[in-house]
């Protein structure tokens, strides 16, 4: 990242630091169980190629993503460790997984016969088998699992490498789905488990660990809470790794009744100074968040005035004569979220939506800049 970008229009600052003490902390949580990374959705937004070589130098050994296109990214970025595609395989995946060192999941019996044919061209496959528990998303029918289990189990060149579910809530109900899954620990005593993911390693329903298994961190991983609570990071002691920052490109100053931004949401009602910040929705800042909510600016709170546009969003500093007003000056740096803002949960609540889709939403031309 060259130095005009680091400190360009908007920018997002991610901490290396942060990354390692989460991915240690949710380690220990999971311990004696591996932590498995979730990078996907380009690491949660995070980027998951920085994501993954910075966890991978300081120790974590496993990696999950959603496609196979993100796990190649991650081979060809340099990535040695174990590489998880959560998603429902087909033929050229499972070509994929062979030439690239892949794990799979078989989440049907359609996906265990597509597994089969693969395996008997030759190429060695990992395999996890995905049990349906309570999600009714992707996963075997729990009557299917031992046919399942046979068929993998002896079909020439795979291996069986895990047996697996995803929780719905980290409420009561995942004990029930930990039930589920741990009612085949006697039909594949030798096949290791993974069920927890963020949610309930920080809250404690469903985690199960089974020693030789792992638990699939992603969230948490970056700092974020899993319940969307804002004052879960800091409870737990995680740290949020991404502050998303943008500067003032414009001041100006109201007289009442002029208006600000697109359909003229915002009316001044006294003499008011305004800054123009240059991030908008296409960088993620949500567009529900047009007169609504704030940013940290010389650290104090200026609120959102008028609608978010595309590339720029208006702050009220309030009185020209003001404090706030006074204190600004065009090139100023704004936290937008993260450190020194509202944090990604905060946004998310005045969103109406979580950190996930937050932080999976910033703009793919938001420059990511990795700091230790
Ligand atoms: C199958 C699976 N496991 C684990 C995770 C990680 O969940 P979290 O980000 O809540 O830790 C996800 C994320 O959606 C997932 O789809």
């Amino acid at each position: 990242m060259t130095d005009s970008l680091a400190s360009g229009p908007v920018v997002a600052r991610i901490s290396r630091d942060a990354l390692r003490h989460n991915a240690r902390l949710l380690a220990r949580l999971g311990s004696p169980a591996r932590l498995m990374a979730v990078v996907k959705a380009d690491g949660y937004g995070h980027g998951a190629v920085e994501v993954a070589r910075t966890l991978e130098a300081d120790g974590v050994g496993a990696f999950a993503v959603a496609h196979t296109s993100e796990a190649a990214a991650l081979r060809a970025a340099g990535v040695s460790g174990t590489i998880l595609v959560f998603g429902q395989p087909f033929e050229d995946d499972l070509a994929a997984a062979s030439t690239l060192d892949l794990d799979v999941m078989a989440g049907s019996l359609e996906a265990v016969r597509r597994i089969e044919v693969a395996a008997r061209i030759g190429a060695p496959l990992r395999v996890h088998a995905k049990v349906e528990t309570g999600l009714n998303r992707l996963g075997l029918d729990p009557a299917e699992v031992p046919e399942a289990l046979r068929r993998l189990r002896e079909a020439p060149g795979v291996t069986v490498a895990g047996l697996w579910s995803h929780l719905a809530t980290s409420d009561a109900f995942a004990d029930v789905q930990a039930d589920a899954l741990a009612a085949f620990d006697g039909l594949a005593p030798d096949v290791p488990r993974h069920l927890t993911a963020s949610g309930p390693l920080v809250d404690g329903h469903g985690v199960r660990i089974d020693p030789r298994g792992f638990v699939r961190c992603g969230i948490a991983l970056y700092g974020l809470a899993p319940d969307g609570n804002p004052a879960t990071p800091a409870r737990v002691g995680l740290r949020p790794a991404l502050a998303l920052e943008s500067r003032v490109v414009r001041l100006r100053t109201l007289a009442p009744g002029e208006t600000v931004s697109y359909g003229r949401r915002f009316v001044a009602s006294q003499p008011t100074r305004i800054a123009t910040v240059s991030v908008g929705y296409a960088d993620g800042l949500p567009r529900l968040l047009s007169n609504r909510g704030w940013m940290g600016i010389d650290g104090q709170r200026a609120p959102i005035s008028g609608v978010v546009c595309m590339d720029m969003t208006m702050l009220d500093l309030g009185d020209p004569a003001g404090p706030m007003a006074a204190s600004v000056r065009e090139g100023d740096r704004v936290a937008a979220m993260g450190p020194g803002g509202p944090s990604l949960e905060e946004v998310a609540a005045w969103a109406e939506t979580i950190p996930y889709e937050i932080a999976t939403g910033l703009g793919n031309r938001v420059p990511r800049v990795y700091v230790d």
